[in-house]
């Protein structure tokens, strides 16, 4: 069987689908790993590496996919699926919620395609669950970004030239990318509030030193069965961005990370807010590609208010390219060894992982709700 990775095409996505350490893994179950020349390069993964770890470097891509069992992307393109033979196994970020036609088109050419964001939130996934590692590090570095743009330092210092009053940061959304990012903060020594929807965070928000904000809102069914927040009534938003409102004012960074899987993202900040802000500051909103936490957030602009900066960058993780390679290629991998059985890949759709995260199979999306989502139900 034959496990191939292709170099990324998507601007600026410096983010490999295999790395030599996963090719090494894959090797001992008897699988034979062939890697498009240069593809590992921009997160800092050379061709020598994979070769070392037992790989074939090939610097045909064409030829690469014609004979691949399996390809693995990061996010893939349309046009090297389509290279692909009938029958084989694409294994990527497919993004099926936000761009469900694709899924269409994976099916139409009789791939069998697995999105890593279908992959179900259970324990027995979690080795598999790639939304969880890449927004760690997107949270990680949402922090960095903003201690990058604003004129203060994050610590407090005490010097014999005065002292230093600590930065303050506050998180919004504190699923995983929104732990990571107070966790981030608090090591850079700023103090750190974080509020979210679901009351169950309170306890993991306090834990990493952060004061969990305290809205007058009944959050009852805040939470669905996944863990994941369900969509809110546009009244129950509307009063949380007034609450919300002060707090935003009185930090010097937010960092808005909050989302609800298959909708648009609430927004949470509005333009007032901002306005209220002091000059300097910074907004980084993780949510911009979804729509964004921030009124006036673009995908991957800064926008000035007055002072104010507002990013939207959407590809953070591929900005720690080589530790979001590791992750994701680990994710990968484990999926795949749940899938091969002595060297060959053995689909057992009644499984609840590989059902789970199956998009197009047999010239079928598989996946209801983004087959709801085509037909205009979603
Ligand atoms: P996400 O990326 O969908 O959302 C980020 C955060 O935004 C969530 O914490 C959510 O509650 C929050 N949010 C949504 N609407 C909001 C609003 N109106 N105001 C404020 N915050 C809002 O979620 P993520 O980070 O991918 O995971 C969320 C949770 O799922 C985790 O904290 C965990 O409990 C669970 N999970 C379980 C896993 C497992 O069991 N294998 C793996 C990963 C996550």
């Amino acid at each position: 069987m034959l496990v191939v990775a292709l170099k990324e095409t998507a601007a600026g996505e410096r983010r490999v689908a295999l790395t030599p350490d996963v090719v090494r893994a894959l090797a001992r179950e008897g699988v034979e790993v062939a890697i498009e020349a240069g593809a590992g390069a921009a997160a800092g993964y050379p061709d020598a590496d994979y070769e070392k770890a037992g790989a074939r470097i090939e610097a045909d891509a064409g030829a690469l996919l014609a004979a691949a069992d399996v390809a693995a992307v990061v996010q893939g393109d349309a046009e090297q699926v389509g290279r692909l033979r009938e029958g084989a196994v694409l294994v990527g970020l497919l993004r099926p919620l936000d761009r469900p036609e694709r899924a269409r088109e994976l099916a139409s050419r009789r791939l069998t395609a697995f999105a890593m964001e279908l992959m179900p939130r259970i324990t027995r996934a979690q080795s598999m669950d790639a939304l969880s590692s890449q927004a760690n590090l997107a949270g990680y570095r949402a922090v960095l970004v903003a201690a990058a743009q604003i004129a203060k330092a994050f610590p407090m210092m005490v010097t014999a030239a005065g002292t230093i009053s600590p930065v303050r940061v506050l998180v919004l959304g504190a699923g995983v990318a929104g732990l990571q990012a107070i966790a981030t903060a608090r090591r850079l020594g700023s103090i750190v509030e974080a509020y979210d929807v679901r009351p169950a965070v309170k306890e993991q928000v306090e834990s990493l030193g952060a004061r969990f904000v305290e809205l007058e809102l009944e959050t009852e069914g805040a939470e669905d069965a996944g863990g994941y927040a369900t969509a809110q009534s546009d009244d129950f938003l509307e009063k949380q961005r007034e609450l919300l409102t002060q707090r935003v004012a009185a930090a010097d960074v937010v960092v808005t990370t909050a989302l609800v899987p298959g909708s648009r993202a609430p927004r949470l900040v509005e333009e007032e807010a901002v306005r209220a802000m002091k000059p300097g500051s910074v907004v980084v909103d993780l949510a911009a590609e979804q729509g964004g936490n921030c009124a006036l957030s673009r995908p991957d602009e800064t926008v000035d208010v007055d002072g104010v900066r507002i990013l939207g960058p959407t590809n953070l993780a591929s900005e720690v390219a080589f530790h979001a390679s590791q992750m994701y290629a680990k994710n990968v991998a484990n999926f795949l060894q749940h899938l091969i059985t002595e060297g060959k890949l053995e689909l057992d759709l009644d499984d609840e992982i590989t059902s789970g995260a199956l998009l197009a199979h047999a010239g079928e999306v598989s996946n209801e709700r983004v087959r709801a989502l085509l037909e205009g139900g979603g």
